[in-house]
């Protein structure tokens, strides 16, 4: 049986969401609907509601279970409400034992860190736990905020990809880049 990850870091409790949990995220996303619209894919409204979001969670839950997508949030040390989040999707094993990066921040925790410390530790215990051989993260070239980030953990600009997702309802470029797992270990 899978293990529930709870990783301590010095500000944060990183977690997995259960079914039980989807007000958490009912709450994050509804206070920072504005704030993350031009960063995400357009959805419908239906989406954010809260029956969407518990099928959202059960969905992510079984799907951790499964080893496919692992979706982490943090908590503040009080457990009352979700500052940041990632998700590293797209889990492939074999050859190319890699996945996507995705994460956000609440509006009213930028520019503390905390989006760095989360995902400091939800990088290594991915690494670790999944023995991943690369995390691939993107960004919109004018995403100066997700270019820092990316640059202060590592992750390595790997080229341009024209008109590459639907963000905010336009085809956008986004800057490829990668993060080689220094310690893989091959089996
Ligand atoms: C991208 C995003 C996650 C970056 O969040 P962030 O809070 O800027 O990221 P960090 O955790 O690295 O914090 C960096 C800031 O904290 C400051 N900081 C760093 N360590 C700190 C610490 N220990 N204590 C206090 N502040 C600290 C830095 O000086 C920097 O501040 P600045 O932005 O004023 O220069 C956030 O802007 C976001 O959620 N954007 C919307 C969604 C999005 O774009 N997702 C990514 C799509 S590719």
């Amino acid at each position: 049986m899978i293990t529930i990850p709870e990783l301590k870091t010095e500000r944060l409790i990183v977690s997995v969401l259960t079914p039980d949990d989807y007000e958490f995220l009912v709450k994050y996303e509804s206070d920072n609907s504005s704030h993350l619209s031009q960063w995400q894919p357009t959805r419908i409204a239906e989406y954010f509601g809260v029956e969407e979001t518990q099928k959202r969670v059960k969905l992510n839950f079984k799907n951790f279970q499964l080893g496919s997508s692992i979706s982490l949030v943090a908590f503040d040390k009080s457990k009352s409400e979700i500052i940041c989040l990632c998700t590293f999707s797209n889990v492939v094993y074999g050859a190319f034992q890699a996945c996507n990066l995705g994460y956000s921040i609440s509006e009213k925790n930028q520019g503390k860190g905390l989006m760095f410390e989360m995902l400091q530790a939800s990088i290594l215990y991915v690494f670790t736990e999944y023995n991943l051989h690369r995390i691939m993260a993107n960004y919109i070239p004018s995403n100066v905020r997700s270019e820092t980030l990316l640059d202060k953990l590592g992750f390595q600009k790997e080229g341009l990809a024209k008109s590459y997702l639907k963000i905010d309802g336009t085809w956008q470029d986004h800057v490829l880049t990668s993060k080689i797992n220094p310690s893989q270990i091959d089996i």
